[in-house]
């Protein structure tokens, strides 16, 4: 399992400090969440702030896109070199194109589910991404419950990307812990994000351990 702390829950008064402890402890992508406060009812952080985590941070950033105009925001996050950009398939009429565009400015496309979109949404879009974001809980705020359907769309995903492209990823978002962690390994999920979790425990590095399962 590959660990990604989302920053939502860092301490933004010593922002530097936060990303620095979570790379030195071990997480494998750094996880950011990007809110514009239409598409869900909370504002984060912008590219000038994302811009400084990128340069003291020494894993790659997950960028994870909850805003009205995604075009607009992949243009203005695209130069601070993202691993992933993922966007919500709820808000994009034109997922195809969007995900071409991530991938010619050589960033790899992720496409993110809100709790109730099914994953046969996206069946013809899978061979053209890396990785599907399966939200856990409604987007917009850390420190929420983990909705458990989640696992079995996870199992239902996996079907699906074995048979269209089995290089695509599975990533879940919100409410994961060392509680849920096993179910979500045999769900087939790749990836974790979780932010409370990490940041709320006094050792990052026992608590991203946890989560390697
Ligand atoms: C919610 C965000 C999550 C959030 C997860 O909209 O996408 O990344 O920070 O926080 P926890 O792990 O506390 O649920
Ligand atoms: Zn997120």
């Amino acid at each position: 399992m590959l660990v990604a702390p989302s920053i939502l829950s860092a301490d933004f008064g010593r922002l530097n400090d936060e990303i620095t402890a979570i790379c030195d402890a071990g997480c494998d992508l750094i996880h950011v969440d990007v809110m514009d406060g239409h598409f869900v009812p909370n504002m984060t952080i912008g590219p000038v702030v994302v811009n400084a985590v990128a340069t003291v941070a020494t894993k790659p950033l997950d960028i994870h896109l909850m805003v009205e105009n995604n075009t607009f925001f992949v243009d203005l996050f695209a130069p601070l070199n993202p691993r992933y950009i993922s966007f919500h398939i709820e808000e994009e009429k034109h997922p195809h194109r969007l995900i071409q565009k991530i991938r010619s400015l050589g960033i790899k496309p992720a496409i993110t589910l809100n709790p109730h979109t099914p994953v046969e949404t996206i069946e013809y879009l899978l061979e053209d991404l890396d990785m599907v974001l399966l939200m856990s809980v409604n987007p917009g705020f850390g420190g929420q419950k983990f909705i458990p359907s989640v696992l079995e769309k996870s199992k239902r995903l996996k079907d699906l990307i074995e048979k269209r492209n089995k290089n695509c990823l599975i990533e879940v978002d919100g409410g994961v812990s060392d509680k849920n962690i096993h179910e979500l390994k045999d769900a087939g999920v790749d990836i974790v994000v979780a932010g409370s979790y990490v940041f709320g425990s006094g050792d990052y590095q026992k608590a991203i351990e946890s989560l390697k399962v």
